[in-house]
């Protein structure tokens, strides 16, 4: 049987990405294991859920520069990375821009979640971004990393209503359950070798 494919999460709160990958992973046909989640803080809720799943984690100190990480912090998570075997990384709700040694080595092994249908809606607050315009659909996207912000080729996306009566929270909440199909989803078809890039254009091929 051919290894199964290691994971690592990075993130900064709350972790229900990184628990929706854990457990999708629990189930004995899925061909990847998360078996790293790396925060840049320490009073991130991922934490706890990492602990409860037994999977190792670790904080990083990525600098005190917010929105973007320090050199040593990539190398770091890059040899921690390395160390273990790790063949994707997985940003889930991770507060940085990647870059350095880590986004050289991870090119094409690097995924990321975004809570609106890239190419709109980049950035933070992408639910309220998206109310704000006052699109009548939003969604969410699992794209492959660049250097840029949500830039990378997209590899899965979902679609949700926006409704009239909608707060951010209660499209936030629409958008979250998307989130944590979509991401298994793509994870299990990297795992599969079923996804090959073509410059931006993503296709994932059939079971
Ligand atoms: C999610 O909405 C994700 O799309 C965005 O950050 C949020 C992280 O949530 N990148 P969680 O920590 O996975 O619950």
């Amino acid at each position: 049987m051919a290894d199964r494919l290691k994971v690592a999460v990075l993130a900064s709160g709350r972790g229900s990405n990184f628990q929706a990958l854990a457990s999708a992973c629990l189930a004995p046909d899925f061909p990847a294991d998360v078996t790293l989640l790396l925060v840049d803080d320490p009073d991130a809720g991922a934490i706890g859920i990492a602990d409860t799943l037994g999977v190792r984690s670790y904080v990083i100190d990525c600098g005190r520069s917010k929105g973007s990480m320090s050199k040593e912090s990539s190398e770091e998570i890059y040899r921690l990375c390395s160390e273990n075997g790790i063949g994707l990384v997985c940003l889930a709700g991770f507060m940085r821009i990647v870059k350095g040694r880590l986004l050289e080595e991870f090119s094409g092994r690097m995924m990321n979640i975004h809570p609106a249908l890239l190419p709109s809606f980049k950035g933070l607050d992408g639910q309220k971004q998206a109310l704000d315009y006052g699109v009548k659909v939003s969604g969410c996207t699992v794209h492959f990393v660049d250097k840029g912000i949500d830039t990378g080729p997209i590899i899965i996306q979902r679609s949700v209503p926006v409704l009239q009566e909608d707060t951010e929270e209660s499209l936030s909440a629409r958008i979250l359950a998307m989130e944590h199909e979509a991401y298994p989803e793509a994870v299990k078809a990297f795992a599969e070798g079923r996804i090959e890039i073509f410059g931006r254009r993503v296709e994932i091929h059939d079971e």
